[in-house]
């Protein structure tokens, strides 16, 4: 590779590598607004962000897991330290909808008929490493067989928290108290990102809670649920519950 010291060169053969690269003509033909609402466009850039970065933090989460599994505590902590960069940028996404009035919202909403965030399948895939493993929920994608299958997968796979405390025990600790009693920087170090982890993700929960709320009240979701009453429910989940518990011992 030879890099030049003046201006960029300007022409190609082909198409530009950067748009090979990354995709981008594939990635710009993604966007199609079912109506003419202004803001029907910022909806779609946010859910898709949104979903991107789903499949970025899958993809540090099951590397942190593989880590943890081979004793390799600190690729293990580069890889959930990445997460909790693109957890913050999925919080901050939600200022994409963040000026989303009602009326904005219901200029496009029936446009979307039945489609909700509860259909996706990669948030699905978060819940589970995180240890929430409602198998129930894989039904939506029946008629999806690589999607069930994937989902199936990741079902029967320790999640993060098992792999987590396996990992712990290997280094002589039976739980989180332990370690946080004892020496090993380290290990405190594993608990405390887990924690950034699980208090990033119900922070996104809270905001998502606060969206519904903003926008459409306690009217039921598209997803055919009671709306922010059925959300309400699980918003105060946290992961890694050993690691919150400790905190009342310290
Ligand atoms: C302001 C816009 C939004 C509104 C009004 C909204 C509304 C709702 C509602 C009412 C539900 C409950 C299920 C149902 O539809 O009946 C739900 C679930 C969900 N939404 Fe949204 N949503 C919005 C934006 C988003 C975005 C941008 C995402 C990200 C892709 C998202 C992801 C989810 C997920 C993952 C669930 C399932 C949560 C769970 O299973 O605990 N939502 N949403």
């Amino acid at each position: 590779m030879v890099y030049g010291t003046g201006a960029p060169k300007t022409t190609f053969d082909g198409s530009t590598p950067y748009a090979e690269y990354g995709h981008i003509e594939t990635l710009l033909s993604l966007q199609t607004p079912r109506t003419q609402a202004p803001a029907e466009f910022s909806f779609i850039v946010g859910t898709q962000v949104m979903e991107l970065l789903f499949a970025l933090i899958r993809h540090e989460w099951e590397d942190a897991r593989t880590r943890l599994d081979a004793d390799d505590l600190r690729g293990a902590l580069q890889a959930l330290r990445r997460s909790t960069g693109a957890q913050d940028v999925l919080i901050k996404s939600w200022d994409l909808l963040g000026t989303l009035t009602p009326a904005e919202f219901a200029s496009f909403r029936d446009s979307f008929g039945e489609a909700s965030g509860f259909q996706s399948y990669g948030y699905r895939h978060l819940e589970f490493l995180l240890g929430n493993k409602r198998s129930g929920l894989v039904c939506p994608h029946a008629a999806m067989p690589a999607v069930v299958a994937d989902l199936d997968k990741q079902l029967e796979q320790p999640s993060l928290d098992e792999t987590a405390r396996a990992f712990i025990r290997r280094r002589g600790h039976e739980d989180w108290l332990s370690v946080y009693r004892g020496q090993d920087d380290g290990l405190v170090e594993l608990g405390e990102t887990l924690l950034a982890v699980a208090e990033r993700f119900l922070r996104w929960k809270q905001l998502h809670l606060t969206a519904v709320w903003r926008v459409m009240g306690d009217k039921p979701g598209s997803g055919g649920s009671s709306g922010a009453r059925w959300l309400e429910k699980t918003v105060h989940e946290r992961a890694f519950s050993e690691l919150w518990e400790v905190r009342n011992q310290l």
